[in-house]
């Protein structure tokens, strides 16, 4: 359920008109609903208010200040991936003992940054990983709290590129090594065991491979415990998927949570949810302005304003978002169209031989669903400065980022003449 619906024929966030934000802050833009943000959430809580949780919100998916502030005030930890997101966070405000740092690749000066902050645990993904962090642990008289990221050679079936737990993915440790490294933890001067880590995918639309990951995961805490290593936290991270297309009907987190704790009853353990997209995604449109119209023997193009470099999705994933006019006109034809960006580059769409209605030159579009993997995916690609980014909360509104200038993206490079 989100906050974008039409009023008088207008496209709405919340109470604000979509036109009137256009006409103050130009296109595109991106606009979140704060209301929306909120009401995910509660939806995640809600859902595993009957077991001990921390829901740690995965800042990539949208890392706005202004978004991680709401969620924060909310009660969200976060889940953070480099030393950048951890500033953010600790921009905010937020406690150390919210926050999981997970990543492939940490390097010694993020390790030492979070040391120092104090985080609730590092999600360590090989064994040189967890021996730089003993080490630098060690350098800096602390014990490194640490929960190993498990790769449970489970099928998400989701975008290949958006797969995290098969044996084939960089993630995570193979689950037959896991035990043994376990043991080394528990050696290790520097470390302090907290918890076991795991995250299979993204935009999952189905239950199953999450049960079929989560009853690995079980058998490898039970012969923990038998090993005598015992755990306080089970990260089950992030991926449960939105329905970018009505035809989609992902899980609901009521069922999501439910299918979990059936799996984890008799165990002692808080669990931690990472979830990006489900809060975020529909709580985000961009929206953008039809430049050109033009016929091309037997296709139609529309011509936006924005572009792949503002929205990589479509391009990367073939990713499918939802468009619609923000002023609806009844009685308008469709039409069989490409909607496209203004980038030198073929992938550069939006949406092909989609069924649309007879947009105009001039007109405004709501990209949908925008809210995750948006902004934050965009690049200067053509040298196009990156577009603001808006929060609406009821009946108000604010420019939470403000539109990038050519200037300043030159600002950054200088010449080299003898
Ligand atoms: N935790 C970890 C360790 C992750 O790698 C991710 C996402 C999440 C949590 C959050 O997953 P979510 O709940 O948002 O599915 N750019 C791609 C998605 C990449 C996801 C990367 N990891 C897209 O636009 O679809």
């Amino acid at each position: 359920m989100d906050h974008f619906h039409y009023l008088d024929d207008r496209l709405h966030c919340e109470e604000v008109p979509l036109d009137h934000i256009a006409q103050a802050v130009g296109t595109p833009f991106y606009c979140y609903s704060e209301r929306t943000l909120r009401h995910h959430l509660r939806v995640f809580q809600q859902a595993f208010a009957k077991t001990p949780h921390l829901i740690c919100y995965s800042v990539k998916a949208n890392s706005n200040l202004a978004v991680l502030d709401v969620l924060a005030r909310d009660g969200a930890g976060f889940d953070i991936v480099s030393g950048g997101e951890l500033q953010r966070v600790q921009r905010i405000g937020c406690p150390g003992n919210k926050i999981v740092f997970s990543g492939v690749g940490k390097t010694r000066e993020e390790i030492r940054h979070a040391l120092k902050h104090g985080i609730l645990m590092f999600n360590v993904e090989s064994r040189s990983e967890l021996y730089r962090i003993d080490s630098l642990a060690g350098e800096l008289g602390v014990k490194a709290p640490v929960a190993l990221r498990i790769n449970p050679d489970v099928d998400p079936k989701t975008h290949p590129h958006i797969s995290t737990g098969l044996k084939r993915n960089k993630f995570g440790i193979a689950f037959p090594n896991a035990l043994a490294l376990y043991q080394d933890a528990s050696r290790l001067p520097h470390i302090q065991i907290k918890g076991l880590d795991c995250h299979i995918g993204s935009q999952l639309t189905t239950l199953s491979p999450f049960v079929d990951a989560l009853k690995r995961i079980v058998t490898l805490v039970s012969a923990l415990k038998r090993d005598g290593i015992a755990l306080s936290y089970l990260d089950l991270g992030g991926g449960l998927g939105i329905p970018y297309d009505q035809s989609l009907t992902p899980p609901l987190p009521d069922h999501y949570a439910n299918a979990l704790m059936d799996e984890l009853s008799g165990f002692n353990l808080t669990l931690i949810l990472e979830p990006g997209r489900v809060i975020v995604g529909n709580a985000g449109v961009l929206v953008t302005r039809v430049e050109y119209i033009k016929e091309n023997e037997d296709k139609r193009f529309v011509i936006t304003d924005a572009g792949m470099n503002d929205l990589l999705r479509p391009a990367l994933y073939d990713a499918y978002h939802g468009i619609q006019p923000v002023v609806r006109r009844f009685g308008r034809e469709e039409e069989v169209m490409d909607v496209v960006g203004p980038i030198c580059e073929s992938g550069d769409y939006f949406a092909r031989d989609r069924l649309l209605p007879a947009f105009l030159e001039g007109e405004l579009l709501a990209v949908r669903s925008a809210g995750a993997y948006g902004f934050v995916m965009s690049g200067n690609y053509n040298t196009r400065p990156k577009v603001a980014e808006v929060m609406v909360r009821g009946d108000r509104f604010a420019v939470v980022r403000r539109r990038e200038t050519v200037e300043e993206l030159l600002h950054h490079e200088s010449l080299f003449r003898p």
